[in-house]
């Protein structure tokens, strides 16, 4: 017999308790660091249709995400005062002057000179041909392409128009390079 206040276990709670233990038992997401929280909350979103029930710590947890999606697709490619050179800026840091662009030459377009940049470049070329004239280095469909900060390169020469993902992690250039008349396109 139990007696008052004191709990008599039904017929199969033990088992239910096992397989769904209380919200208390559930690992909590602040109690770790950084991925593993957030991957504690991704998994708990998931659970939570409308994650409707978030309780303060977790919308705290919630507020560090901070993603960006930009659909390429629907931006207008905006003409570089170099002829024949477009970008889709992607993402900028205006502090450290790094940067992410879609970039596309039209057949024929290239730089026109040999010059260095002012941080290191990265390019993924997504389609085209792209060609580096005086090392015959030529960047075709998923050619990644790095230079390093500071080192000589070009003229470049686009054999087919060819559109690149490049990415500069600091300053793009020393100085205003010539082949710009608008000093916003060495940004
Ligand atoms: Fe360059």
């Amino acid at each position: 017999m139990s007696g008052p206040g004191e709990h008599q276990e039904e017929p199969g709670e033990a088992a239910l308790s096992a397989s769904a233990p209380p919200e208390e038992q559930f690992s909590q997401p602040h109690a770790y660091g950084g991925a593993l929280a957030m991957m504690g909350l991704v998994r708990r979103l998931a659970e939570e249709p409308g994650g409707s029930s978030l309780g303060r710590e977790e919308q705290s947890i919630y507020g560090l995400f901070r993603e960006v999606v930009v659909e390429t697709a629907s931006l207008e490619w905006s003409e570089k005062s170099l002829p024949g050179l477009s970008q889709k800026m992607l993402w900028r840091d205006g502090s450290s002057g790094a940067s992410i662009a879609l970039v596309r030459f039209a057949e024929g377009a290239g730089i026109p000179s040999p010059h260095a940049h002012a941080s290191n470049q990265f390019m993924l070329c997504l389609s085209g041909r792209y060609r580096y004239v005086p090392t015959g280095l030529t960047l075709v469909t998923g050619s990644f392409y790095w230079n390093p900060k500071g080192s000589m390169h070009g003229p470049t020469l686009a054999e087919e128009e060819s559109v690149l993902l490049e990415i500069y992690d600091g300053p793009h250039y020393p100085t205003t390079p010539d082949w710009y008349t608008n000093p916003e396109d060495a940004r």
